[in-house]
């Protein structure tokens, strides 16, 4: 499959921060993978309706302040693939949708090259739900005020893969601390659901020559649906 046809480059991103960072222009470093936070939404026995309304009207964290809207996610809510961001950029949250700015549409095309779309089989979400200012990657506290929230999704969602995309997404579902570079082809687990790490879509746009190590990432991926453990 030819990777150069499909992966259209677009104008870089304002900034560039290292994927260990984040995607964010403005990076954090993380101190502690899931530190307490002051209180926990209660997600548990949440449905969809319930869980979009408790995400739209958390002021679990500082986030809230800047948002527009929250973003829950968006796709298939009995997708087998399930695709995890760091937190909506300005368009997403003028949107309501994430990915649909420039790293959106580079991951459109990462789908793509895996014989996927978008809203069909695949879900797309985000570890923080509001969008952090100044394109900042999400504090420790942030994700870990928000992660009920993605835990619940896929509870509902009972993905058959899951896909982090970048290293706040990665630290997030595995509770650890994580280097993209080697945390990538392998395969991980949250609870009993294989997870592959990747590099995030707004990294790629600044680091070209690292799209080649993704798309060994999405080739696991491919093998990991249809093999299960064996890929
Ligand atoms: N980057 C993300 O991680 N998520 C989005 O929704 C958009 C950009």
């Amino acid at each position: 499959m030819g990777l150069g046809l499909l992966w259209k480059l677009r104008a870089p991103l304002p900034a560039a921060a290292t994927e260990e960072q984040g995607e964010g222009s403005v990076p954090e470093a993380p101190t502690a993978i899931n530190p307490p936070v002051a209180s926990l939404p209660a997600t548990a026995a949440m449905d969809w309706d319930a869980l979009a309304a408790a995400v739209a009207a958390c002021r679990q964290c500082g986030l809230c302040e800047g948002r527009k809207q929250a973003v829950l996610g968006v796709g298939d809510r009995d997708a087998d693939w399930l695709f995890v961001g760091e937190g909506p950029g300005a368009e997403e949250d003028q949107r309501g949708e994430p990915f649909v700015g420039q790293a959106g549409k580079l991951l459109d095309s990462m789908l793509a090259a895996i014989g996927l779309r978008r809203g069909e089989n695949v879900y797309i979400a985000n570890a923080v739900k509001c969008r952090p200012p100044g394109n900042r990657t999400p504090t420790p506290e942030e994700m870990a005020a928000c992660r009920p929230y993605l835990e619940r999704q896929i509870e509902l969602i009972r993905p058959k893969l899951i896909v982090a995309l970048g290293r706040p997404a990665a630290q997030t579902l595995l509770l650890t601390e994580v280097k993209i570079g080697a945390a990538r082809g392998r395969l991980h687990r949250y609870r009993d659901i294989p997870l592959v790490v990747t590099y995030h879509p707004a990294y790629l746009l600044r680091n070209l020559p690292d799209k080649a190590r993704a798309w060994e990432d999405l080739c696991l991926m491919r093998r990991t649906m249809r093999l299960g453990d064996r890929g």
